[in-house]
C-alpha cells in the first residue's frame, strides 16, 4: 500500500521530513519492522545509510506516541518498502506477507504452473462459476481445476490466514469483519454444482493433478483427470458426451517459450485453434504469448486481458458463448 512521498537530497532533509510522517498509524508497539530500500538516479544512493537514517527518524517519531520498535529486524513481520528515484522517496507498506497465490493446498508443482491468483482471475473474468462444466485440457499441476473447484464449492481461498495489516493501529476490525463476512456470503451464494474434466498429454501431470486434488480437501465427486491430447479432442474421455445444452467453459494454458522444448508454438496453437473451432461450442479463455501466436490460434474473441506470466508478457483471450435462452426467438 502506497503511503507517503517526500523529496530529499540530503540525509538531514530526509530525517526532518520523515519525522513528520504519521507512521504511528501503521506501526504497532513491539512490531518487527524491516526495510527494503532501493535507490536510483538520486543524491541519496547508499541504501544501507538510507535505512539507518530512516530507522532512527521513524523510531524517534514513534517514541513520541509511546511506541517502541527495534529497526531493522531480520525476519520482519512488517516490511516497509522504500524507493528513492530522482530524489523522491516513496514509502509503501507490505499489507499481505506471504503472497496470496500461496494457498497452502498444492504441494506438488508441475513445470510452468500458473500462479493461483492468475488462474482465479482468468476464471472470474470468464464468468466462472456460472457454468455447468469446466474443461481444463492442459491441466499441468491442476491450478485452474483446483481454483475452479474452490469457487464452485462456495469457498474463498486463504480465508483463515492472517495479514500484517490487521496489526496496524489504523486497522478497523469491525469494518474488516463486516467486509469479510459479506465476501464469504457472496462466495457461498455463487457456489453451484459443476463437473470438471481435466486432461494432460503428460501422464505425470495427470498424477500431479490427482495428488493435488487429493490433498486439497475440495469436493471431487464430479471431477475426472485423465491423460489425453487436446489437439485430437474426440479421443479425450468424456469430451464427446458433454451435452450440447450444458454451459461449458474451456480454460487453456498451453506450453510456450522454453517449455515447448524445441516444439513449434505456432503449429501447436494452430492445432489448438482447429480443435476449438471444430469440436467445442462453449465459452473459453486461452493464454496466448503474443499476437503472432494469437493469429495462429485464430479463434473468435470477445475480450482480451494483458498480463505477465513468469516474467513474459502474455494475454488471456476470452470468448463468451451466449446462452441459448439469451438468443432472440427466430423472427422476433
Ligand atoms: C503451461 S503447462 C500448464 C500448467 C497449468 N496451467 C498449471 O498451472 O499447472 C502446459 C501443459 O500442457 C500439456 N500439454 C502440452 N501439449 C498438450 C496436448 N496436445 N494436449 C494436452 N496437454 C498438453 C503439458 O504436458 C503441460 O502440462
Amino acid at each position: 500500500m502506497r503511503l507517503f512521498e517526500v523529496k530529499a537530497t540530503s540525509f538531514r532533509e530526509l530525517r526532518r521530513k520523515v519525522g513528520a510522517l504519521p507512521f504511528e498509524l501503521y506501526i504497532a508497539d513491539g512490531a518487527d519492522v524491516g526495510f527494503q530500500v532501493k535507490c536510483s538516479r538520486s543524491r541519496l544512493s547508499h541504501e544501507g545509510a538510507v535505512e539507518e537514517h530512516l530507522g532512527r527518524s521513524i523510531a524517534a517519531r514513534l517514541g513520541m506516541f509511546g511506541v517502541k520498535v527495534e529497526f531493522p529486524v531480520a525476519d520482519a513481520t512488517q516490511t516497509v518498502h522504500v524507493r528513492i528515484t530522482d530524489d523522491v522517496c516513496r514509502f509503501s507498506l507490505d499489507t499481505t506477507g506471504t503472497p496470496l497465490y500461496l494457498r497452502g493446498r498444492k504441494p506438488n508443482a508441475a513445470s510452468a504452473t500458473l500462479r493461483e491468483t492468475t488462474a482465479a482471475s482468468i476464471l472470474k473474468a470468464a464468468g466462472w462459476p456460472g457454468f455447468d462444466i469446466l474443461i481444463d485440457p492442459m491441466c499441468g499441476a491442476g491450478t485452474f481445476t483446483l481454483e475452479a473447484l474452490e469457487m464452485a464449492s462456495g469457498r474463498l481461498p486463504n480465508v483463515e490466514r492472517g495479514f500484517p495489516f490487521t496489526d496496524w493501529p489504523a486497522f478497523r476490525p469491525k469494518a474488516y469483519a463486516h467486509l469479510k463476512e459479506k465476501m464469504i456470503e457472496e462466495a457461498a451464494a455463487a457456489g453451484r454444482k459443476t463437473r470438471v474434466l481435466a486432461f494432460d498429454l503428460d501422464p505425470e501431470a495427470v498424477e500431479t493433478t490427482r495428488r493435488n486434488l487429493a490433498v486439497a480437501g475440495l469436493p471431487t465427486d464430479h471431477v475426472s483427470v485423465e491423460a489425453g491430447d487436446f489437439t485430437d479432442p474426440l479421443t479425450l474421455p468424456g469430451f464427446e458426451s458433454i451435452p450440447a445444452s450444458a454451459r461449458a467453459l474451456l480454460v487453456l494454458n498451453p506450453p510456450y517459450g522454453k517449455r515447448l522444448a524445441g516444439g513449434n508454438p505456432k503449429q501447436l496453437y494452430r492445432r489448438i485453434g482447429e480443435a476449438i473451432r471444430n469440436h467445442f461450442h462453449g465459452s473459453y479463455a486461452v493464454i496466448v504469448p503474443g499476437l503472432e501466436i494469437e493469429k495462429a490460434l485464430s479463434v473468435p474473441r470477445d475480450g482480451k486481458i494483458l498480463f505477465q506470466n513468469g516474467g513474459l508478457r502474455v494475454a488471456a483471450i476470452f470468448h463468451a458463448e451466449p446462452d441459448e435462452q439469451d438468443d432472440p426467438e427466430p423472427g422476433a
